[in-house]
């Protein structure tokens, strides 16, 4: 893969819009339970919702359309190389592929339990949102870490492209 010295423009939105997306859906995502088994058993909900299931449904596909789009693009125009040497690059590097595994992860867990009907990966789906959102939150109490602690340029070079 190529190396460049920083992101650019369309990685750094496609990171900010994926995070701001998965952070909606995770919230966004309470009835799902009920809205499933509606649509699974074709039966009209005795109890009024307050959510949209389509909405849930549509705002993950695209968060795993801008994680395929964000994956060819490192692939196309490569990434800066992790900051820091020793443990550090490595444990940037794994947490990098870890959270790239959950953002396919979880989307497509929750498509299969949806469009195919595999009630038991429901379950599993919901496991991996949860582990996502606190991977994520992990990782972003890293970034700030590096701003305000370590004080180098590990997330201004997230902010403004090169
Ligand atoms: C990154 C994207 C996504 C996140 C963060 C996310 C998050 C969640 C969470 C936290 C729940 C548990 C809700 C609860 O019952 O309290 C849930 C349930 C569910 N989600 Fe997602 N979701 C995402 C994408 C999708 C997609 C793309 C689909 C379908 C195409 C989907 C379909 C479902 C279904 C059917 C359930 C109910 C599962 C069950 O109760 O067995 N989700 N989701
Ligand atoms: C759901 C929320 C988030 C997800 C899923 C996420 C995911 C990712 C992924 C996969 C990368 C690797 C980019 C690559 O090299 O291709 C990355 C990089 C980065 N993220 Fe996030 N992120 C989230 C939220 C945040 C937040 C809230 C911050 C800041 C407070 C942040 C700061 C950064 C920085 C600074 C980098 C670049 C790290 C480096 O260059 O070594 N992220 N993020």
């Amino acid at each position: 893969m190529k190396t460049r010295t920083g992101y650019s423009s369309l990685q750094i939105l496609l990171h900010w819009a994926t995070a701001l997306l998965v952070v909606f859906n995770w919230f966004y995502s309470d009835g799902m339970g009920r809205a499933l088994r509606v649509h699974m058993d074709g039966v009209a909900s005795t109890r009024p919702s307050s959510m949209n299931p389509d909405i849930h449904v549509w705002t993950g596909l695209a968060v795993l359309a801008l994680v395929l789009l964000r994956l060819a693009l490192r692939a196309v125009q490569g990434t800066p190389p992790a900051v820091g040497d020793g443990w550090m690059r490595r444990a940037a590097t794994w947490a990098h592929r870890l959270l790239y595994v959950l953002l396919l992860a979880t989307p497509l867990l929750g498509a299969a339990t949806w469009f195919g009907g595999l009630k038991a990966l429901g379950d599993l789906h919901e496991l991996a949102a949860n582990t996502l959102l606190g991977v994520a939150g992990a990782h972003a109490a890293v970034a700030l870490w590096h701003h305000y602690v370590l004080h180098d340029r590990v997330l201004t070079r997230m902010v403004r492209p090169e």
